[in-house]
């Protein structure tokens, strides 16, 4: 059984004033709150056992509006994140509720068109990413590929060597924690999701899939707006 693991820690600085008050996860995508995109990808792929794991201010908030996880016929778990140290330290703190099994990790912002269950089946040990070919790379941890293997990830990289972005999505068997405990803090200070990739690259456990259809994060202004006209365009379908 595979658990999932949504991370909506950070502070959402890019998104200021709208989360001078409230948590980026906790804005509307159209009609729905944030974090319900990311909830709802892992709960259509069977993933009942889910932890979330926020910033402390707005705790609060995520246990109200998502409760025990009784009205999604799941179970929520809640870990909190006292500073925004990095999505890798984020996902530390899942150790416990992990409890040795897979892992399904999901960014709070990412909002997914695609259905992720084959991928929750077929998984076995190791780690996997997800990429998209989008055309502004540079915002993103870029794979480089030679053939179909993906030799590194660059994280935000001045000028991308591929179009292929590395959404936040993540699957890592129980290595993942030993893996994080020995990275160190990247030069902005955090524990980088793409330090763990490319540790399971180096030790030749790392696979890639091509993810279809709409991806977006929602951090940004744009990338907020981009994911509201989907979901208002996605109503209407
Ligand atoms: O959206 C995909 C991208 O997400 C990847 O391509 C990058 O490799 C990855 O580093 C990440 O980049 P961002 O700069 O977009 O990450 P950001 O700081 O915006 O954090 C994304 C989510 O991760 C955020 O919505 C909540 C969670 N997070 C982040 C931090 C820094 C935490 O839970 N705790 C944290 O301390």
């Amino acid at each position: 059984m595979i658990k999932g693991i949504i991370l909506a820690g950070g502070k959402g600085t890019r998104l200021l004033p709208l989360t001078k008050i409230t948590n980026k996860h906790l804005l509307p995508i159209f009609n729905r709150v944030m974090i319900e995109y990311p909830l709802q990808t892992l709960l259509k792929a069977g993933i009942k056992e889910i932890l979330i794991v926020s910033g402390r201010e707005h705790a609060g908030d995520f246990v109200e509006y998502l409760g025990s996880g009784k009205d999604y016929g799941a179970n929520f778990t809640y870990k909190v994140q006292d500073e925004a140290g990095g999505i890798a330290q984020a996902l530390l703190l899942a150790e416990d509720f992990a409890d040795g099994k897979k892992v399904m990790v999901i960014l709070g912002d990412n909002i997914f068109e695609d259905n992720i269950s084959r991928a929750v089946k077929n998984f076995r040990s190791g780690a996997r990413i997800f990429l998209k070919k989008v055309s502004d790379p540079e915002r993103f941890g870029v794979a480089v590929l030679e053939g179909k293997r993906v030799v590194k990830i660059l994280e935000k990289p001045e000028k991308s060597p591929s179009p292929y972005a590395v959404t936040g999505l993540y699957q890592y068997d129980k290595n993942v924690f030993k893996t994080i405990k020995r990275l160190k803090p990247s030069a902005r200070g955090e524990l980088e999701i793409t330090d763990v990739n490319n540790a399971y690259i180096k030790r030749e456990a790392m696979k890639a899939e091509f993810i279809r259809g709409f991806w977006s994060d929602a951090g940004t202004f744009d990338s907020l707006a981009r994911s509201v006209s989907w979901a208002l365009k996605k109503s209407k379908k």
